[in-house]
């Protein structure tokens, strides 16, 4: 198969496309870092593609910048895989998300609806935090290291990635999964404790503070509306098996 990876660059899309690859799949890198502008649609070209697997993504906490972001990149790559008569399109979204719609979830909330409302076959799957999410989102002031306050029940992205592989090749037959069961790490934590472990494990002396956000996006992030359901998938490593494997 011909994979595209919009966000073949990012944290889960480098694992996304080494697992195509060691599939036996070709895979092609969609971001701006590979002259393609999945927001403006400059360098968008599908031809040939039979599959396409959306891990693009932007930092923001501002629900209007990531719905002009997840809208722009959503409606470029469901125009283009029309033209090609790409197979299917699946996306990785947030467990929880789409019933949080505020501040960045609110993109992915769009990102969502817009599949839901497209002739292309979709699977969307939604995973919780990464492991990594501890690093991409912790910020240094006056000596501190502050996480934003929120429960999780992270898993590891290279895990998200071969499933997100699997998915892509199971619609092969042109039908879309819809959503997915989430899918989750094996424990629930607070996300200052997957910074704390990994500072501890690579012998970095910071100091970890949480963070609560203001308004319905930090709320969601601390009153457990992320978590997975009951029928989730959980997946290992655990947070040690994790660190053991990938800071030695
Ligand atoms: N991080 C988590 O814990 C987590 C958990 C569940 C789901 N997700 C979802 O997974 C997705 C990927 O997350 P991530 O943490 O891997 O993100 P990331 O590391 O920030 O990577 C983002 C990717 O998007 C690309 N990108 C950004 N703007 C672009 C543009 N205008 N055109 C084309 N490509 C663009 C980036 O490449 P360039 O900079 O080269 O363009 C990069 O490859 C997001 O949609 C996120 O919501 C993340």
């Amino acid at each position: 198969m011909k994979i595209a990876v919009a966000g073949g660059s990012g944290t889960v899309g480098t694992h996304v496309v080494r697992h195509a690859q060691a599939a036996g799949h070709e895979a092609i890198v969609l971001a701006r870092s590979h002259g393609v502008d999945l927001v403006s649609g400059h360098g968008l070209d599908l031809d040939g593609v039979d599959a396409v697997i959306d891990v693009s993504g932007t930092s923001t906490t501002s629900a209007a910048k990531s719905r002009a972001f997840f809208e722009a990149v959503t409606r470029h790559l469901l125009d283009a895989a029309q033209v090609a008569r790409v197979r299917h399109h699946v996306a990785l979204s947030i467990v929880g998300a789409a019933n949080a719609p505020h501040g960045y979830y609110a993109g992915k909330a769009l990102q969502e609806q817009l599949l839901h409302d497209s002739s292309v076959p979709w699977s969307v799957l939604r995973a919780t935090q990464f492991f990594e999410f501890a690093e991409q989102n912790a910020m240094s002031l006056f000596g501190l290291t502050v996480v934003p306050a929120m429960r999780s029940q992270p898993l590891a992205a290279a895990l998200v990635a071969a499933e997100l592989v699997r998915v892509a090749e199971a619609g092969v037959a042109g039908e879309s999964a819809g959503v997915l069961p989430d899918l989750a790490g094996p424990a629930e934590m607070r996300m200052a404790e997957v910074a704390r472990a990994i500072f501890a494990k690579t012998g970095e002396r910071r100091r970890v503070v949480e963070l609560p956000l203001p308004g319905g996006f930090g709320r969601a992030l601390r009153d457990g509306s992320i978590l997975p359901g009951a029928d989730a998938k959980i997946v290992g490593p655990s947070l040690e098996e994790w660190l053991a494997e990938t800071r030695r």
